[in-house]
C-alpha cells in the first residue's frame, strides 16, 4: 500500500485483495480490518472517506489483511467476538462464539424462573460465553466453568474478568463431568459439546477446519459420544427436576433424541433456531427417583 492513500481507496484495495482470496462478505470485512488499524469503528471510515491513512495503520492493516487471505477468521485476527451483546476475546484456543449457542443461554434464563439462587455448570465452556453470559443475565446464580483444556479456561477466566463477573464463577480443568463429585449439586448443567463427526471435518469450511481447535469440533467419532456420556453422567448431579442442555448439530436432533432415556428423564423438549431448526436439547431430570 502506498503512503498517500486515502480511506475509500485503502478500503477498494482491500475489498478486492479479500474477493480475490474467496473471503465471504469482502466489504465488511476490509472495513472491519482498517477500523481496527484505525483503532476507530466502522461508521468512522463512511464518514471519512477522504482522510489520508497514516503509515502505521497502513502496515497494521496490511499484517491482517494477509492474515485473513491466508484464511484465519476475522475474529482471531480482531481477538474478539460478540455473544449475547457481549465482547468476548477469542484466540485460536477456543472456539469462536456462535449465535446459535444464545439458544442454550436463553433457555437457562427462561426456565430458572421460580428458582431462587440456581447453580449452574457449563461444560466444555471454551471462551466461557454461556457461563459468563449466564452469570451476568442471573445475578443470583453460582456458576462453575469446566473444560478438558487449560489454554481455553485461561481464556473463559479473563472474559469473566473483562465482564466484572470473575468472583461469580468457578473455573476447574476435567474431563466433562469427573471432576464434580456424584451428588445432586446443580440446577443446570449446560453444555456446547464437541459435535461434528469424523467424517465431516474434511468437508468444513477451511476458516473452522484448519483454524478452530479440533478438540472443540469433533469427538473424532459419530459425533454422538459426549450426548452419550453427558446423559449417562449429569443426572448423578442434577438434583431433581434440575435440567441439561445441550447444543447439537444441524441434522443431529433425532439421533440424539433417541439416546435419551425416558426412566430417568421427562420427554425432551427440542428449541429451534431462527431458521426453524432444533438446535437445543433441553432434558428434565425426572422428580420422582425410578
Ligand atoms: C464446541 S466447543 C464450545 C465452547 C463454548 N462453550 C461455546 O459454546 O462457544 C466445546 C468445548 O469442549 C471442550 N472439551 C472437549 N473435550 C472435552 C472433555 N472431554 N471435557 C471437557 N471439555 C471438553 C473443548 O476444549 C471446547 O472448549
Amino acid at each position: 500500500m502506498s503512503e498517500s492513500l486515502i480511506i475509500a481507496e485503502a478500503l477498494r484495495n482491500a475489498a478486492q485483495r479479500l474477493r480475490a482470496s474467496g473471503v465471504a462478505d469482502a466489504q465488511l470485512v476490509a472495513q472491519s480490518i482498517l477500523a481496527e488499524a484505525l483503532g476507530c469503528d466502522r461508521t468512522h471510515l463512511i464518514v471519512n472517506f477522504q482522510q489520508p491513512v497514516p503509515d502505521d495503520a497502513l502496515d497494521a492493516c496490511e499484517r491482517m489483511l494477509r492474515r485473513r487471505e491466508a484464511g484465519e477468521p476475522l475474529q482471531y485476527i480482531l481477538g474478539r467476538q460478540e455473544f449475547f451483546g457481549l465482547d468476548f476475546e477469542v484466540t485460536p484456543d477456543v472456539l469462536i462464539p456462535r449465535p446459535e449457542t444464545e439458544l442454550i443461554v436463553e433457555e437457562v434464563v427462561r426456565l430458572s424462573a421460580g428458582i431462587p439462587r440456581p447453580v449452574i455448570a457449563d461444560i466444555g465452556t471454551g471462551s466461557g460465553c454461556i457461563a459468563v453470559t449466564l452469570a451476568r443475565e442471573l445475578p443470583e446464580a453460582t456458576v462453575t466453568a469446566s473444560d478438558i483444556s487449560p489454554a481455553a479456561i485461561a481464556i473463559a477466566r479473563r472474559n469473566a474478568e473483562r465482564h466484572k463477573l470473575a468472583d461469580r464463577i468457578r473455573f476447574i480443568v476435567g474431563d466433562l463431568l469427573e471432576p464434580f463429585p456424584p451428588s445432586p449439586q446443580f440446577d443446570f448443567i449446560a453444555s456446547n459439546p464437541p459435535y461434528v463427526r469424523a467424517d465431516e471435518m474434511e468437508g468444513l469450511q477451511r476458516e473452522v477446519r484448519d483454524w478452530e481447535p479440533h478438540l472443540a469440533l469433533t469427538d473424532n467419532d459419530d459425533g454422538l459420544t459426549f450426548f452419550r456420556r453427558l446423559f449417562h453422567d449429569a443426572p448423578a448431579r442434577l438434583k431433581a427436576g434440575g435440567y441439561l442442555l445441550c447444543e447439537m448439530g444441524y441434522e443431529q436432533a433425532e439421533k440424539v433424541r433417541a439416546l435419551v432415556d425416558e426412566t430417568i428423564w421427562d420427554a425432551p423438549q427440542m428449541p429451534a433456531d431462527l431458521q426453524g431448526i432444533p438446535r437445543t436439547i433441553v432434558l428434565r431430570k425426572k422428580k420422582e427417583e425410578r
